[in-house]
C-alpha cells in the first residue's frame, strides 16, 4: 500500500469529492484501497473484489449497525424519539436469521406478477406527467417527472392517498438527513418529530389495513406469514416507512434523472436510442454503473478480519464504495467512460448477495417506461444551455437535484 493515510482526505459532505468523486476514487484503489477516514470514524473499501468479499460473508461483516450512521443522537432527540414505537429491525440493518425471516415475509410483496401489475399504474401517472409540461418546450425533468412519478407509484403500491404525498416527502427527506448526513444535536428534535409523526401515520394505516384489507402492499404485509410467523408492529412500521416509501423513491428519482442526463450529454445518443428502442435497458444499466446513485453502504466486522492485507479490528465500521467498485479497471476496461454498448455490465448500484435491492425490477421498469416515453414525446430533447444539475450527496446516495431539458414543442 503506498499511501495508508489517504482516505483521511474523503469528504462526501462538500468540496471536490461532491464535485467529482472519481478520480479520488481511482487513486484509493491504487494507492490505498482499504483506508481509515477519522472524520467519519470508518474504512474506505473502494476495490470491487474486496467490496464483494464483505458482502458474500454477512457473518464477519454486519448489516446491523447500518441505521444512524450520520448523526450522533442527542438526548433531547432520544426524548422526543421515545414518543415513537421502539426502532425494530429492517430488512437493510439486519443480519441471518432475522433477515432472512424478513426477507421471506417481504419479498413475497415484490413477486414478479405484482412488478408486472405495476405496468400499467406507472405507464399512467408517466403519460399524466408528461402531458403536464410536453407543450411547454421546457421542463426540469427532476421535480416534473423523475420526483413525481416513482413517488406516486410506491404511495400506490403501498396504498397511501396521493394527497400525502408533500407529508410523506418530507418525512423521507428528515428521516435520511438524521441517518446519512451529520445534524448537528440543535438541529436533531424536529427531525425526530418528523419520524414520530411518519411512524403514527404508517400505524394508522396499518389498523385501517386489519381491519379492511385491500389489494395493496400493506394489506399483503399485514396479513403474510411463513411458517406460522409474520411480521410485528413495529417490523411492519419500519419496512412500510424505511424500506419501501423512503427507500423506494430517491434512488429511483435519481437513477431516473442520471439515465436521462447521460442520454443528453453523450453526442448522438437520444437519436440512436429512439431509433434503437432495445438499447434502453443498456442506458439504465450503464448508468447504473456509470453515476452510481447508491454511494456507499455501511458493514461493521463482528470479529478480526483481514482485508486486502490490512488487519481489522472487531466493530470496525466499512464503507463500501460501491460507486467506485463498479468502476473498478479490474472489473471492466475503460470503467470512467460511459458506454451503453457493453454487454450486461456488471454493476454494484443494486449492492450484492442477500441484501440485494428488493425493489430492482421496479425501479427497473419505471426506468424503462419512462424513458420509452420521453423518447416517443420528445423526440428532440436536449439540455438546457448552462444547466446547474445541483448535485446533492451523502454517505449512501448520490443524486442530482434538476434536470433542465427543453425541445421543439408539436
Ligand atoms: C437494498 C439501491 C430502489 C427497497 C438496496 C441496496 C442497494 C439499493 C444498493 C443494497 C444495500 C446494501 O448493500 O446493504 C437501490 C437503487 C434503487 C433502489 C439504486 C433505484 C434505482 C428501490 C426500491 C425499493 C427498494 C424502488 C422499494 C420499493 C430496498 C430494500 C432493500 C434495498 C427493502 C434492502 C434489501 C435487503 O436488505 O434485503 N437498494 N434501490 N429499493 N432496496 Fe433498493
Amino acid at each position: 500500500m503506498k499511501c495508508p493515510h489517504l482516505g483521511a482526505q474523503y469528504n462526501p459532505f462538500s468540496g471536490p469529492h461532491v464535485e467529482d468523486p472519481h478520480p479520488f476514487y481511482a487513486e484509493l484503489r491504487r494507492d490505498a484501497p482499504v483506508s481509515f477516514n477519522p472524520t467519519l470514524g470508518m474504512w474506505l473499501i473502494s476495490r470491487y473484489e474486496d467490496i464483494c468479499q464483505v458482502l458474500k460473508d454477512p457473518t464477519r461483516y454486519s448489516s446491523a449497525d447500518m441505521g444512524n450512521v450520520g448523526s450522533v443522537i442527542a438526548p433531547e432527540t432520544q426524548a422526543v424519539l421515545a414518543e415513537g414505537y421502539p426502532l425494530a429491525d429492517s430488512l437493510l440493518n439486519s443480519d441471518p436469521p432475522t433477515h432472512t425471516r424478513l426477507r421471506k415475509l417481504m419479498g413475497r410483496g415484490f413477486s414478479s406478477q405484482r412488478i408486472a401489475a405495476q405496468e400499467r399504474p406507472i405507464r399512467a401517472v408517466a403519460q399524466e406527467l408528461v402531458d403536464a409540461f410536453v407543450h411547454q418546450g421546457r421542463a426540469d425533468l427532476v421535480t416534473q417527472l423523475a420526483y413525481p412519478l416513482p413517488v406516486r407509484v410506491i404511495l400506490g403500491m403501498v396504498g397511501v392517498p396521493k394527497e400525502d404525498m408533500a407529508d410523506i416527502k418530507h418525512w423521507c427527506d428528515d428521516f435520511f438527513r438524521m441517518i446519512f448526513t451529520r445534524v448537528p444535536a440543535e438541529e436533531q428534535p424536529p427531525l425526530a418529530r418528523s419520524w414520530v409523526t411518519f411512524q403514527h401515520y404508517v400505524a394508522r394505516l396499518i389498523a385501517a389495513r386489519r381491519s379492511a384489507p385491500t389489494d395493496d402492499l400493506v394489506s399483503y404485509l399485514v396479513t403474510t406469514d411463513a411458517d406460522g410467523e409474520s411480521l410485528t408492529l413495529p417490523e411492519l412500521i419500519i419496512a412500510i416507512a424505511g424500506s419501501l416509501l423512503a427507500a423506494g423513491h430517491e434512488t429511483t428519482t435519481a437513477l431516473l434523472a442520471q439515465c436521462w442526463k447521460q442520454a443528453m450529454l453523450q453526442p448522438g445518443l437520444w437519436q440512436r436510442l429512439r431509433e434503437d428502442r432495445s438499447l434502453v435497458p443498456h442506458l439504465i444499466e450503464e448508468t447504473l454503473r456509470f453515476d452510481s446513485v447508491t454511494h456507499g453502504m455501511i458493514r461493521t466486522t463482528t470479529q478480526e478480519v483481514q482485508l486486502a492485507g490490512v488487519a481489522l479490528p472487531a466493530g470496525s465500521r466499512l464503507l463500501l464504495l460501491y460507486a467506485s467498485g463498479s468502476r473498478d479497471p479490474a472489473l471492466l476496461a475503460d470503467g470512467d467512460r460511459f458506454d451503453i454498448s457493453r454487454h450486461h455490465p456488471s454493476h454494484l448500484g443494486f449492492g450484492r448477495g442477500i441484501h440485494f435491492c428488493l425493489g430492482a425490477p421496479l425501479a427497473r421498469q419505471e426506468a424503462l417506461i419512462a424513458t420509452n416515453l420521453l423518447l416517443d414525446q420528445l423526440p428532440d430533447m436536449r439540455l438546457a444551455p448552462n444547466p446547474d444539475f445541483g448535485t446533492m450527496q451523502n454517505l449512501a446516495i448520490r443524486a442530482i437535484q434538476h434536470l433542465p431539458v427543453e425541445w421543439t414543442p408539436r
